[in-house]
């Protein structure tokens, strides 16, 4: 098949082109880093040629706010689209830009694949929920706290009734998430302040914040599963929330095992600067009609990806 991943080179798409490209023809289109910031000082792009190093396809370099972009995705005739490329960062508050690049461009995604009659699938994301209590579901409580959310349950919005897969990703975390640097998951960043024996930082209150925290593994084969599965918006966590707290201690007592650390360190707690757009409490409510199962318990996740992250450690 010819299967199209925008944001290919970004952190899910990466894991999703390097496998699909075994058995596929695997267009990857991204606007790659190119350093451009926005007014919170975050990159604009996190795609990297580096997240692609096992990447054996075609790769373009082109932005989703410019018709090239388009012009590629159709002159390759998909038959599959996965839909990535978008801005990813929940802390971008410039609405005009997180709209025109995550809203705008979704129109012109579902007409090509509309054109091309390829599957649909395409990232949404599980803070539309905000507050909602868990377990969170799809259709129940979807109040979004912050520009990103909004965008995304604007795009659930638009795709209802198309035959396109929405996947609600909750917490993901995993291999070729480095480059995202604050925006990378709590398990490299708690790692690697430990890796540097730093006092791993935590918000106040972390022992009564608790995430569903995904692993990548999961969500690359949760995206192979969407090709088969009906139109429609899923859910896509391990379906059990942990503490930040969990993470410190899952990490700080493998490395001990592992004889990379000697004894656990102490936390540090620091104050919550998001309090009024976050995420206390989250937990998939994962959906019976959907073929994905969750294979990896955080322990499990973690423990799979410390190589991968002891490597990151010593590269830097
Ligand atoms: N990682 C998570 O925990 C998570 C959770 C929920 C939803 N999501 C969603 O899943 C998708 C992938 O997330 P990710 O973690 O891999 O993020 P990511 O930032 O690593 O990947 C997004 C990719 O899109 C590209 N991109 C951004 N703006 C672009 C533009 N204007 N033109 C072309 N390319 C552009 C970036 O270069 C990047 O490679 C995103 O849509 C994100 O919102 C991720």
């Amino acid at each position: 098949m010819n299967i199209v991943i925008t944001g290919g080179a970004g952190f899910i798409g990466s894991n999703l082109a390097n496998e699909l490209c075994k058995n596929h023809k695997v267009l990857v289109i991204d606007n790659f880093d190119n350093n451009e910031r926005f007014s919170n000082n975050k990159r604009k792009y996190f795609g990297t040629y580096k997240n692609l190093l096992e990447f054996d396809g075609l790769i373009y370099s082109a932005n989703l706010l410019d018709d090239e972009f388009y012009a590629m995705i159709d002159s390759f005739a998909p038959n599959v689209i996965y839909h990535f490329a978008a801005i990813s960062d929940t802390t971008v508050y410039d609405e005009e830009i997180v709209f025109k690049s995550n809203i705008n461009t979704f129109y012109k995604i579902i007409a090509l694949a509309k054109k091309h009659n390829a599957k649909l699938i395409y990232a949404s994301s599980a803070s539309v929920y905000g507050d909602a209590p868990s377990p969170q579901t799809v259709g129940l409580n979807e109040i979004p706290k912050n520009p990103y959310a909004f965008s995304k349950l604007t795009m659930d919005k638009i795709a209802k009734d198309t035959g396109a897969v929405g996947l609600r990703y909750f917490n993901v975390y995993g291999k070729n998430e480095f480059y995202k640097d604050t925006t990378a998951s709590m398990i490299l960043q708690f790692a690697l302040q430990i890796l540097n024996n730093n006092s791993p930082k935590l918000f106040v209150g972390s022992d009564k914040i608790f995430r569903d925290f995904v692993y990548i593994k999961d969500v690359t084969n949760a995206n192979i599963a969407a090709m088969n599965a009906n139109g429609g918006v899923y859910n896509v966590g391990s379906g059990k929330a942990r503490s930040f707290e969990s993470i410190v201690d899952i990490l700080q007592d493998l490395l001990i095992k592992r004889g990379i650390l000697k004894e656990r360190l102490q936390k540090t707690y620091i104050p919550n600067p998001y309090t009024n757009a976050y995420q206390f409490h989250t937990e998939a409510k994962l959906d019976d009609s959907f073929s994905y199962r969750p294979i990896y318990s955080l322990e499990d996740g973690i423990n799979d990806y410390l190589d991968e992250i002891i490597k990151i450690f010593n590269n830097k």
